[in-house]
């Protein structure tokens, strides 16, 4: 049975023609001459300017994007007022009418696709295809949970019950959401957290990542002008002492959060010891993910698709591959493969049209991913990793790396970039090896390559995963066609784009009436 709806996913923009790549190209030269931009607190409406300070762009540091204000106590405080004074109207507009919204929110950002990809190539490094991906993912959330919202918030439900009684089940906002939102997805992600509580009925404070503060602040103009009432949407900028503050606030009525398990960890245990309601806890975090390839897979498809799933969006999604496994009779020319097939990744500018690795993100993030080559140069094997040559001096930038590891051992967690593990294993032992990857927490993607049904069975009754690919690329969830979250270190579930979303953030009421 199909659940779904008339509604059709963003087509995006066609990177194949030259046209379109000449107008992104404009559009990334128009927005440069007005770089840098302020980026603040949005309270009521305002964008809020206190103490700036500069931002420098992840591609080239000589490059300020943007000169951000952090939010103040005084502006959480005023966006807290603001939104608990405005969430009872919202939630009484009934879904419906947030439908309407969410969907003018939606096309607001389709029409302005080439602005906000410009922005996110210099602001976030990210390169065209990702940004037209991240732009398309944005405008689905809104129109997806736009169309949860009417089939779920339209109001009461009539249940069954003696005569002379009546029964009724209501969805109901919460109250006012806090939405904290990562820097790999700057506009899809923070959008489909504060899309999904907004559909709901609640109100939100939405904080995106500190690296990212631009492309919030141009997605929260488009929702005014879209027509989204000021109050009902607050943009709380800072690193993670506001997150802190947002969490601990006992006028938070639920979090949503995308971001690493440490971070879900801090805020899990945050909410469990702080006095007030009892509120949601809604996370999604990081992967340890795995790529399982039989003896009947097919070479060039897996040496494809791992190349796009561990290399893709330079390794920063927690949907990436991080391990692939290769049966050791076939493990040679695989590995052969995936190195030819890395000489051909162009590492660059991703505002270039055929860049296909672009930096990561910041300089921390660089460190970590040195460290691990560090380590892994002494206990295992690096198969290949490239010179970034002069790209590094002025930007974060990190060649793809592909390294052989004698067990799992070595891999105890996330390490979020473009680095992808393989390990040979025998027929005999690969239900072991699926249990060691479990054993590690995780259960995020699985991607799975084989002709043979039995060894998918026998892989994925093994390894816990929200996701699971079989014979194709493991990354890219589509909105409402592959609904998105994993269990475990991976996170609480319900999956984002998928059918159970909206509850969550919402609250019941049963009303029975006898006359
Ligand atoms: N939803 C993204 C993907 O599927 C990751 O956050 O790749």
């Amino acid at each position: 049975r199909l659940y779904g709806d008339s509604r059709t996913n963003s087509a995006g923009v066609d990177l194949s023609q030259v046209s379109v790549r000449e107008r992104l190209a404009a559009e990334q030269a128009k927005l440069d001459a007005q770089l840098p931009l302020p980026a603040g607190p949005v309270v009521r409406g305002k964008m809020q300017v206190s103490d700036p300070y500069k931002h420098a762009s992840p591609v080239n540091q000589h490059n300020v994007v943007s000169l951000i204000s952090n939010a103040t106590d005084d502006h959480i405080d005023d966006a807290f007022e603001a939104a608990r004074a405005a969430q009872r109207g919202w939630d009484e507009l009934g879904g419906a009418r947030r439908a309407e919204i969410l969907r003018a929110m939606g096309d607001a950002l389709e029409a302005e696709t080439d602005r906000l990809i410009a922005i996110m190539t210099r602001e976030g490094g990210k390169n065209l295809p990702d940004g037209v991906a991240e732009v398309r993912e944005a405008v689905d959330f809104c129109r997806y949970y736009a169309a949860e919202a009417e089939r779920k918030f339209a109001g009461p439900v009539r249940l069954p019950g003696p005569a002379g009684e009546t029964n009724h089940l209501e969805l109901r906002g919460r109250g006012v959401f806090v939405c904290i939102s990562p820097w790999n997805f700057p506009l899809a992600i923070f959008t489909g957290q504060l899309a999904a509580a907004l559909a709901a009925g609640n109100t939100v404070l939405a904080k995106p990542a500190e690296q990212t503060p631009l492309i919030a602040c141009e997605a929260v103009k488009l929702f005014q002008e879209a027509g989204l009432p000021k109050d009902v949407l607050h943009l709380i900028t800072g690193d993670g002492r506001a997150g802190a503050a947002l969490v601990n606030d006992l006028r938070t009525g639920g979090v949503c959060f995308t971001g690493s398990t440490e971070v879900a960890r801090i805020i899990n245990k945050a909410l469990s010891e702080k006095d007030g309601p009892i509120v949601p806890f809604i996370a999604e975090t990081g992967g340890l993910n795995g790529m399982f390839v039989d003896t009947s897979a097919l070479k060039e498809q897996v040496i494809d698709d791992a190349i796009l799933s561990a290399f893709g969006s330079a390794g920063q999604r927690c949907s990436a591959l991080r391990i692939l496994f290769l049966p050791e009779d076939t493990a040679d020319g695989f590995i052969e493969g995936l190195i030819g097939a890395m000489d051909a990744l162009a590492l660059g500018d991703p505002a270039e049209a055929f860049t296909d690795v672009g930096p990561v993100i910041d300089e921390e993030a660089k460190g970590i991913l040195d460290q691990h080559m560090t380590r892994m140069r002494v206990n295992a094997k690096v198969l290949k990793q490239a010179d970034p040559g002069p790209l590094a001096d002025n930007g974060f930038f990190f060649a793809p790396a592909l390294i052989e590891i004698p067990s799992l051992d070595l891999m105890e967690r996330e390490v979020f970039g473009p680095i992808l593990h393989v390990l040979r294993y025998k027929r005999k032992d690969v239900g072991k090896i699926a249990r060691e990857l479990a054993a590690k927490g995780y259960g995020l993607t699985l991607g799975i390559h084989s002709r043979l049904s039995r060894f998918h069975e026998e892989i994925m009754a093994e390894v816990p995963a929200g996701n699971v690919y079989v014979n194709r690329n493991i990354t890219g969830a589509v909105v409402g066609v592959q609904p998105f979250g994993g269990e475990g270190l991976s996170g609480t579930g319900p999956k984002a784009g998928g059918p159970h979303y909206l509850a969550r953030f919402a609250t019941e009421r049963t009303v029975t009436v006898n006359i």
